[in-house]
């Protein structure tokens, strides 16, 4: 087989693709833009990054260890005109298309009967598309595919590198997924896989995983960055080429240090991430990346007994893991996307009498972000606890990034040092700044909407806050963290105290 380079001067739309996505910044073109004739490069498995000479850390994400051997070849004479064949129409390549004449929608999407999946893949599954759904081991992803295919009307080609068909049978009799129109394929060789995927024409394709397929023409095991990238690519091809959607499911460990879908991130068309703790219900399937929408969607999804479920109202499921409300525990609405989420958080502090460095332990939240509201409430808001052990939890195994949180996560802290719970029905917005003023955060009606839908009846919000009032909802504007805890935790010990000032106007 020739093994000629290529590089980036391959015009292959799916392999030209694989080249321009890697390529992430200046130096990096301009280093594969000049590759000499070279076989071999290395590729970086955590974030696809090349270069031309193996080194023990990767020169773009300094990961260490990462870098793989990566043989530049040419697809073998035939196999491409095999695939291409298959397509029944191919317009002429040579003319380009006005773009008043492009119809918006050339095929429709195809919907799953779960809105979770169609909101997070921009509103179905589009024909055509390449799809990966990353996750850990264990978290659900095969479950999610076969949920999925059970859903779709229809052929689907379900291809199991991993485990037999008994087992993939297994699963989806314990899932309710037995369907005569759901084909099982225990398949490694890329070849056999391609070839079915085109006679079968189905209507989704899944490949469960891409590190378990191989394609025999290219050196290297099941798994390594050759591998997998060569054989998304080529799955690329044949799914723009027959109009079968493919998914591909890619693990991922907590390192990203396994070749895979960090590689993969660039060639497909959506990524797709199953977040969760295994050890909790909840599961997050976030996209990561989406050629064919909003790349900021989340879905919701329950793992039970008998596999998953979608969860079309997050906030009342992640609010019924919360606990009752006690000093420590504040409820925030942070939005995901479009979504607003009603989240607990809870903390705890514990003062130390030694003089060993307090601990910061913060699960679902950046611990330098606690560090900062540490700093803040210290400096600020009368609340000094440099010298305790600080516990930060957010229930339902959720990670909060957003800074509209820092609030809530701050009241919480000083209602844990001052051992005063906070009224029930309560909602806090806001983000700290580092006087210590609270700033208005986005989309505060649509949050403060959420927060009354699910029976909240007061609110904490930024001063300033141009928003209107939903009906049922006590608002009241806080300037500063001083003010908020003042508001909320007024000396001497006063329940109820919040609510009778939430009526009072604000001066
Ligand atoms: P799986 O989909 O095999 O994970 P992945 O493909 O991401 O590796 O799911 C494995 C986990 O899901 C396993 O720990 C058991 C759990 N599970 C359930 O709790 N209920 C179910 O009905 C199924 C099928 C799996
Ligand atoms: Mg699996």
């Amino acid at each position: 087989m020739s093994s000629q380079a290529y590089g980036v001067t391959l015009t292959t739309p799916g392999v030209a693709l694989l080249f321009t996505g890697a390529v992430v910044n200046d130096a990096r073109t301009r280093q594969a833009g000049c590759m000499p004739r070279s076989t071999v490069t290395f590729v970086c498995a955590q974030c696809g990054g090349e270069t031309l000479r193996w080194a023990g850390q990767c020169p773009y994400c300094q990961a260490w260890n990462t870098l793989q051997e990566f043989e530049v070849r040419k697809p073998p004479p035939g196999r491409r005109g095999k695939e291409a064949r298959s397509v029944s129409s191919s317009p002429s390549p040579a003319r380009a298309t006005p773009v008043t004449e492009i119809s918006a929608e050339a095929a429709p999407r195809l919907r799953l009967e779960w809105g979770e999946l169609n909101r997070v893949l921009g509103g179905g599954i589009v024909p055509g598309s390449l799809v990966l759904v990353g996750g850990e081991p264990g978290v659900g992803k095969s479950t999610l595919l076969m949920h999925a295919a059970h859903q779709i009307e229809g052929k689907v080609l379900y291809v199991s590198g991993e485990e037999s068909n008994q087992q993939v049978q297994m699963r989806a009799a314990r899932l309710g997924a037995l369907s005569p129109d759901i084909l099982l394929l225990a398949e490694n060789d890329l070849d056999v896989i391609a070839d079915t995927i085109s006679a079968e024409a189905p209507q989704l394709a899944i490949v469960d995983s891409i590190q378990t397929v191989a394609d025999s023409a290219i050196s290297g095991s099941a798994g390594s960055v050759t591998q997998v990238r060569e054989s998304a690519a080529r799955l690329m091809r044949l799914a723009k080429e027959t109009g079968v959607p493919i998914f591909l499911v890619g693990h991922v460990t907590k390192e990203g240090a396994i070749a895979g879908p960090r590689v993969l991130e660039h060639i497909v068309d959506t990524v797709l991430y199953l977040e969760g703790d295994r050890r909790q219900e909840l599961r997050l399937l976030r996209a990561m990346k989406n050629r064919f929408g909003s790349a900021e969607e989340i879905g919701v999804f329950a793992m039970g007994e008998r596999g998953l479920e979608e969860v079309p109202d997050p906030s009342a499921a992640m609010l019924s893991q919360a606990g009752t409300a006690s000093a420590g525990t504040a409820v925030v609405v942070v939005m995901e996307g479009t979504r607003p989420l009603l989240i607990e958080i809870q903390s705890l502090v514990n003062k130390r009498n030694d003089s060993v460095p307090p601990r910061r332990v913060a699960n679902g939240f950046d611990v330098n972000r606690v560090h900062m509201l540490l700093a803040v409430l210290d400096r600020r808001g009368q609340t000094p606890l440099g010298t305790h052990d600080v516990f930060v939890n957010v229930a339902g195994g959720i990670r909060i990034t957003e800074p509209a949180a820092d609030l809530g996560l701050a009241l919480s802290l000083a209602g844990n040092q001052r051992s005063q719970p906070m009224p029930e029905g309560l909602v806090v917005l806001g983000e700290l700044g580092l006087a210590g003023e609270v700033r208005r955060v986005s989309q505060t009606e649509r949050r403060l909407n959420e927060a009354a839908r699910h029976g909240f009846t007061h609110a904490l919000i930024p001063s300033g806050s141009r928003t209107g009032r939903p009906a049922g909802l006590h608002v009241r504007e806080v300037r500063t963290v001083a003010e908020a805890i003042s508001v909320l935790f007024p000396k001497p010990i006063h329940s109820g105290a919040f609510i009778e000032e939430a009526e009072v106007p604000v001066s």
